[in-house]
């Protein structure tokens, strides 16, 4: 997974080195949207630091109005500007699409104050290049650099400029901020881009979502699996005050009481065999930011007690060590566990439990969002799929909608994700159609995921041929693809019990979870 190296760490580089990472970061995270938000994040500091600029801005254009709006402004005191396109040199760009480079501001007409005096910031020299989609040559934004130290900006930095610009066409065209190829511009959803669903369920979670992020008390997010308990925690540091702090995020599954120990608070030289160094924790690491306990109910009994100091307090010493630390972190939890049982059941401390549920919010399942969600998002997805597998746009038949909406979702939107993307891969047509998806209607709920035998029974098609002759794969996949189908079909098979499933594939519940997310 890409981890951004904060930039302190880069002083040592030179010029064409950043550069070189900066371009290769935006690589590799095309398609990943939960860490497109996270590089917009960095991405005016990163981005000036490798064109020696004073600041860096990323303008998109918004769909609907036409304006642009800084999305990273890099300016604290103002998180986002609005500006009509064809105002300033940003909205000029924005509006021909030409690359302006101007080495004093005050000699060219194109330029308007209006932006330094809201600022009360001093532009010089500027460069400013837009943002276009590659199939279908329409705007997207536009990305300037301000005041080069020493001088003016040159035409190689134009050029590493585009280069960058094309980068972020890409990754745009894979998150959910896209439109039609004939429009221009983004559809902006404010602060829930990323994240599908319309329906009143969902608004009521990103209303609940807009208070908490408004707050610095601790959140529980509980949900059933694939619910997008993982995405609504970036949501609440995105749309907080310490955006631009590290989000860090512990999975405190199936972890032995000293590792989670470990992991969260760090440990001393020597605090016990192989420890021969200082580590950090990540209560540590999240200073200044959020710190993101996943699947909270599986954190040793023993280790609650320390877990409550420290959300009590921000108190904690690393293993090993005599001295007390403090972390400025703010902290959302997620658990798919119904804790109130398990403080009944003597596993979890009721104590912590209170801690952790000052806001509580609860993810609906997947088929309780009903079918225009569960529609939009299957559309979502295979936009996103077919570009990934580099497939022609493919779409779904009404036979298809007609199967997902049935569908119960045991696996909530991670299971209905995987379901498009295999769907995806394996149509030939263009058209999803029902067989592909190999779906069982709610009321028939069984727990079989394997596709449906292919009516001619050819070859090239996965299918449930039998009760027991379990999943079949086309060839030509690759292996990466093919452990996450399977891994996927046998955390469907467990009903969305991802430890059962791990079970059965005798692997523990954390490979699991990385062979579900592909990272390995
Ligand atoms: N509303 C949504 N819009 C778009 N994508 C979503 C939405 N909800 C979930 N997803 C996607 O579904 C997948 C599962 O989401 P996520 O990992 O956040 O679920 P989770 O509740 O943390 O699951 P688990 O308990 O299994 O860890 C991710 O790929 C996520 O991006
Ligand atoms: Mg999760």
């Amino acid at each position: 997974m890409l981890s951004l190296v904060p930039i302190r760490d880069r002083r040592h580089m030179s010029e064409g080195e950043l550069k070189h990472e900066l371009l290769s970061d935006l690589g590799a995270m095309i398609a990943r949207e939960v860490e497109l938000d996270q590089l917009l994040t960095t991405f005016g500091l990163r981005v000036a630091q490798a064109l020696q600029a004073d600041r860096a801005t990323l303008w998109l254009i918004d769909a609907r109005t036409k304006e642009i709006r800084s999305q990273v402004a890099n300016l604290p005191e103002l998180r986002e500007l609005r500006l009509p396109v064809g105002n300033g040199v940003a909205g000029y760009v924005a509006h021909t699409g030409e690359v302006v480079n101007i080495r004093d501001v005050a000699s060219d007409r194109r330029w308007t104050p209006e932006v330094d005096q809201r600022t009360g910031y001093r532009t010089r020299s500027l460069l400013c290049v837009p943002i276009i989609d590659a199939r279908s040559s329409t705007l997207r934004g536009v990305v300037q650099v301000l005041n080069k130290k020493g001088g003016s900006f040159t035409s190689s930095d134009a050029s590493f400029l585009q280069a960058l610009a094309r980068q972020i066409a890409r990754a745009l065209d894979y998150t959910s901020l896209r439109t039609d190829d004939t429009e221009s511009g983004v559809p902006m959803r404010g602060r829930f881009n990323h994240i599908v669903g319309e329906s009143p369920a969902m608004h009521a979670v990103y209303d609940k979502i807009i208070r908490a992020a408004g707050t610095e008390a601790t959140v529980l997010l509980h949900g059933q699996t694939g619910t997008g308990k993982g995405l609504m925690a970036r949501a609440i540091h995105v749309n907080s005050k310490r955006r631009s702090g590290p989000l860090v995020h512990v999975d405190c599954t199936n972890l032995p009481a000293n590792l989670v120990e470990s992991e969260l608070f760090g440990h001393e030289r020597g605090a016990y065999t192989g420890a021969d160094a200082r580590v950090q924790g990540k209560v540590e690491i999240a200073a200044g930011g959020t710190l993101f306990l996943d699947e909270v109910g599986e954190v040793p009994i023993e280790l609650q007690g320390k877990l409550l100091r420290f959300l009590q307090d921000r108190r904690f010493e690393r293993v090993g060590g005599r001295q007390t630390l403090e972390a400025d972190v703010r902290i959302v939890v997620a658990t798919n566990r119904d804790l109130a049982d398990m403080v009944k059941q003597g596993r979890f401390r009721s104590d912590l439990y209170y801690r952790v549920r000052v806001i509580e919010i609860e993810l609906p399942t997947l088929y309780s969002r009903g079918s225009s969600d569960i529609i939009s998002l299957a559309e979502h997805f295979a936009s996103v799929y077919s570009r990934r597998y580099e497939k022609r746009a493919v779409k779904l038949s009404s036979e298809a909608r007609t199967a997902l909406t049935r569908h119960s979702w045991p696996g909530n939107v991670r299971e209905l994700e995987h379901a498009i993307e295999r769907a995806v891969v394996l149509c030939e047509d263009g058209v999803i159609g029902a067989d592909v998806l190999g779906l069982v209607p709610a009321e028939r709920v069984s727990g079989i995921f394997e596709l449906p035998a292919r009516a001619d029974g050819g070859q090239g098609a996965t299918g449930r041929r039998g009760e027991n002759e379990g999943l079949f794969m086309p060839h030509g996949l690759s292996l990466e693809v093919a452990s996450r189908l399977y891994a996927t079909a046998a955390v469907e098979r467990a009903g969305g019990n991802r430890s059962a499933a791990a079970r059965q594939l005798g692997i523990g519940r954390n490979r699991l979870a990385r062979l579900l997310r592909n990272d390995e």
